[in-house]
């Protein structure tokens, strides 16, 4: 087992916060960090990283939805690990970069060490983890799951492309999504290290923690339909105003998620209004709820009871309403074998493996379909993320480079039967 010295953790950590820098470099925008699926910044992004792979020793390739793979030799079954390189809308550069920088360190040292792994290595670079561009998400790690909606293929950014037209674009052909998946059996786990985006691990003190499950998430899409009219003569009485009655809907979705108790979290994070004129009444408005929670039973209750008191709005103020569900997960367990591996390598370092759950989403929620999954949380500043402001030490970054190295080393496809 790898032992390493505080200077080693420190150089590992300074080396990945020097590569998490260069990558925010590659932005739409000069004075935020955008870089949108399949857009000339994934692009060169995606070049980066691979330029990266082969440096550290790994054959580097990409597929159909433009997931970068950093292929390192080894027997039988491949331990996949990896993250995304693609951001929210003015994004910190941790979330989704480290952990593809961590598994290229991780996997550069042991083919630096020339060790024989039991298993095979792929780092996996995906671009497509927060759906900032078309309105589904994990679209890249879904086809390396081999569970890629193809109707998905037809979904159009704001701009009108659809993700085919896009693909295409980038070079890519639809034709290949198929071959992109990983064969049943291939992999024999997917571990992914991430920032915590939370203050847990701030709170307890703790540098390193393992996430026991991935919170369920549902988008619900909900659109008002009322009348469009002048804003200085309809009479109050006479309104079907939609906006009041979003308005309405969304106290509504806040009020449910507090009241319980910790349990569920909602917010509406985008909203359209037409016509969207000030003196005109809001004819129609759609919103989005991303509602998300650790317990499947208290998840489904407050989506019942939100889309009750959606439809009482909706017809107390002559509203007509749509409501759909263009997302709906359930909770992600990590696999207990892997946690368990994952708090080896933690207290190998003399740290305390904290375990806890995990508020965001992640590609393993996609992976999850293909092999048992894990992964690693790492401590970041006032649990700060999805903002500029996103920050996790050197220090801990090495740390969290130096436990991926030896949870491979102690990773053992056996103990997860
Ligand atoms: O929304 C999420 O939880 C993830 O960051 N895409
Ligand atoms: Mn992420
Ligand atoms: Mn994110």
């Amino acid at each position: 087992m790898a032992a390493f010295s505080q200077s080693e953790i420190d150089a590992l950590g300074a080396r990945a916060e020097a590569m998490v820098n260069e990558l925010a470099l590659i932005s739409a925008e000069p004075d935020r960090l955008v870089r949108l699926f399949l857009s000339p910044e994934h692009r060169r992004a995606a070049d980066q990283v691979a330029a990266w792979m082969r440096e550290a020793g790994l054959e580097a390739s990409e597929d159909a939805l433009g997931t970068v793979r950093g292929r390192l030799e080894g027997q039988g079954k491949r331990l996949l690990i990896g993250s995304h390189i693609d951001t929210v809308i003015d994004a910190g550069k941790y979330d989704g970069p480290f952990g593809v920088i961590a598994s290229i360190l991780a996997a550069e040292h042991f083919d630096r060490a020339g060790t024989r792994l039991p298993l095979g290595i792929d780092v996996l670079a995906f671009g497509d983890e927060e759906g900032s561009r078309f309105p589904v998400t994990l679209s890249s790690s879904k086809a390396c799951a081999g569970i890629f909606p193809t109707e998905n293929l037809q979904l159009a950014d704001r701009d009108g492309m659809t993700l085919a037209e896009a693909l295409k674009a980038y070079g890519k052909s639809p034709d290949d999504i198929p071959r992109a998946a990983y064969k049943p059996g291939e992999a024999a786990a997917y571990v992914e290290v991430h920032i915590e985006q939370g203050p847990v691990l701030e709170v307890k003190n703790q540098p390193l923690g393992v996430v026991t499950a991935i919170n369920g998430q549902a988008h619900l899409k909900i659109e008002f339909i009322g009348e469009a009219g002048h804003a200085g003569t309809v009479p109050m009485s006479m309104r079907r105003d939609a906006l009041a009655g979003a308005a309405e809907a969304m106290l509504l979705g806040e009020r449910l998620a507090r009241e319980s108790s910790g349990e569920v979290v909602a917010t509406v994070g985008h909203i359209a209004v037409a016509p969207g004129a000030t003196n005109v009444i809001p004819a129609r408005v759609a919103v989005i709820f991303d509602i998300r929670s650790g317990s499947d039973t208290a998840h489904a209750a407050l989506i019942e009871a939100l889309r009750g008191g959606i439809q009482e709005i909706a017809e107390r103020r002559q509203l007509r309403l749509t409501v759909t569900t263009p997302r709906q997960v359930g909770v992600t367990p990590c696999q207990p074998a892997i946690q368990d591996q994952l708090a080896e390598a933690i207290r190998a370092l003399g740290a305390e493996p904290l375990r806890l759950g995990s508020g965001a989403g992640h590609d393993g929620q996609a992976m999850a379909t293909l092999c048992p999954i894990g992964m690693l949380f790492v401590r970041c500043r006032g649990g700060i993320s999805h903002n500029p402001l996103e920050y996790a030490s050197p220090r801990d970054l090495g740390l969290a480079v130096a436990a991926l190295i030896g949870f491979i080393e102690r990773f053992d496809p056996k103990k997860l039967a």
